[in-house]
């Protein structure tokens, strides 16, 4: 069904009633609306999705790194079903099937001693919990949070986030202090191995403590595997020093593992890789591949029994959303009876990597692959030799020019590509193909000779 659109830049055509009603009536995320065209998409299965025109889109982005194992999942679609025909909605004060079994499922595959869940509805608001209850065990003020992180678009999810999306709802008083972490690729440090970046990166996060005073200090949240900002993955022992800080001058470490869990590093949660025990995990999105808005925070023993005999001040009227949990105990068994991990661990090595580090060889353009499991970052730059980014930071309008066109060539070609700053993203659902990881760096491989374009010849 077709109607008369509003202008889109500067063009009338005919568009479908949906387009329409969302040019209209729908205020997106993140957005100037007037600048927004929407692909309007009228369904999915897998690792496919596509629009009302039948058009195809590989989608290498898992929409916003949630849908792990990929649209229309028929055991997650079937557990939602048959929850919504028995029960679809009950308060958080009442004991559920569901409920309790996502909890403890949840439980068993966090680590020894993270035997607690509180549900809530995303990622954001675990992280505005797992600071509450951080704030409220130790007794202290501060948070430490790093520079080149994302933890969600609430208050203090957006104070704790270290890049530009904070700056327009940063009002100081958030009492957060941002540090550094590692990323070898551009030191903060001038360190020039990764050894050395983790060192120093550990140096400097010592530095912040004992100058903020370490006794203001309650948590100190990081993504394991940062994410949005870059695919970071730490060095060696990075982790294992922060814990050994944390436990020193007893602060809470806070893992956000909204986007590093549930398998997307090929463990159940980013820090495994590394054994790294923190005392809370948030986590969202993978949970349950978002079919229903469910995250949480597990709980350390020691954080959860604080409140036993004390009201913990907070809850939501869709703690634990029943639907939201049906979806993640069927999500869960699937990763187990499809063997998800081992799978994502295998072609993130044997496909994934050697894949991008081809790419790397055969284009100036990319300055470094990095990354594992199926959680890859491709960072380009217009010079490989000082690394100058393809873009500048956070650029917009002709400056960004270049990465989007990168990403407009790739959806003509039916991938539907991840990008930030200068970065293009590898986030496949966890389950798809060997074959469309193939064919979708094949695209990419394809789209970047645009991005080489950039680089001057006596730079390649
Ligand atoms: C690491 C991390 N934390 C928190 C969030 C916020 O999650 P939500 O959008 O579900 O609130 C995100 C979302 O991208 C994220 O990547």
């Amino acid at each position: 069904m077709t109607a008369v659109s509003p202008v889109v830049n500067g063009q009338q055509q005919a568009r479908s009633e949906a387009y329409c009603a969302d040019r209209a009536h729908v205020f997106h995320s993140w957005s100037a609306q007037a600048s927004l065209d929407p692909v309007v998409v009228a369904g999915g299965a897998g690792s496919w999705f596509w629009d009302e025109d039948g058009r195809r889109y590989l989608d290498f982005s898992s929409q916003l790194v949630n849908l792990n194992l990929g649209h229309q999942h028929p055991v997650i679609v079937a557990a939602i079903a048959e929850q919504a025909a028995t029960l679809c909605t009950i308060a958080p004060i009442f004991a559920e099937a569901k409920r309790s079994r996502a909890a403890e499922l949840i439980a068993s595959h966090s680590p020894a001693g993270l035997d607690r869940v509180f549900f809530t509805n995303g990622g954001a608001d675990a992280n505005e919990h797992a600071v509450r209850m951080a704030r409220l065990t130790t007794g202290r003020p501060k948070v430490l949070s790093m520079y080149r992180s994302y933890h969600g678009g609430t208050a203090t999810a957006m104070a704790l986030t270290g890049d530009p999306r904070r700056w327009a709802n940063d009002n100081g008083a958030g009492g957060v202090v941002h540090f550094f972490g590692p990323y070898a690729y551009r030191s903060a440090f001038h360190a020039d191995s990764e050894a050395q970046e983790g060192e120093r990166a550990l140096q400097h996060l010592t530095d912040v403590l004992t100058l903020e005073g370490p006794q203001t200090i309650a948590a100190i949240i990081l993504e394991p595997v940062v994410g949005t900002n870059g695919i970071l993955v730490p060095p060696p022992g990075y982790l294992a020093g922060v814990r050994e800080l944390c436990n020193r001058y007893g602060v809470v470490l806070i893992a956000d593992e909204v986007m590093s869990g549930f398998g997307r590093c090929g463990e159940w949660f980013a820090m495994d890789h590394w054994k790294v025990v923190p005392d809370l995990i948030t986590f969202a999105k993978g949970v349950n591949s978002g079919y229903v808005p469910l995250g949480g925070v597990i709980m350390s023993d020691a954080i959860a029994d604080a409140f036993a005999t004390r009201p913990y001040p907070g809850g939501l009227t869709y703690s634990g959303h029943v639907l939201g949990c049906a979806a993640a105990v069927a999500s869960m068994q699937a990763f187990e009876d499809e063997g998800i991990l081992p799978y994502v661990r295998r072609v993130g090595e044997e496909v994934v990597r050697p894949g991008l580090e081809a790419i790397a060889a055969a284009h100036p353009s990319v300055g470094e692959v990095r990354g594992l499991g199926l959680f890859w970052a491709i960072e380009l730059v217009r010079n490989p030799q000082t690394r100058e980014p393809l873009v500048p930071f956070n650029a917009t309008g002709a400056d960004a020019a270049p990465m989007n066109e990168l990403a407009a060539a790739a959806k003509s070609q039916g991938l539907f590509p991840f990008t930030h700053f200068n970065r293009m993203h590898v986030v496949p659902p966890l389950n798809t193909s060997e074959d469309d990881l193939r064919h979708g760096l094949a695209i990419i491989d394809h789209v970047l000779a645009l991005a080489d374009r950039h680089v001057p010849e006596q730079a390649r």
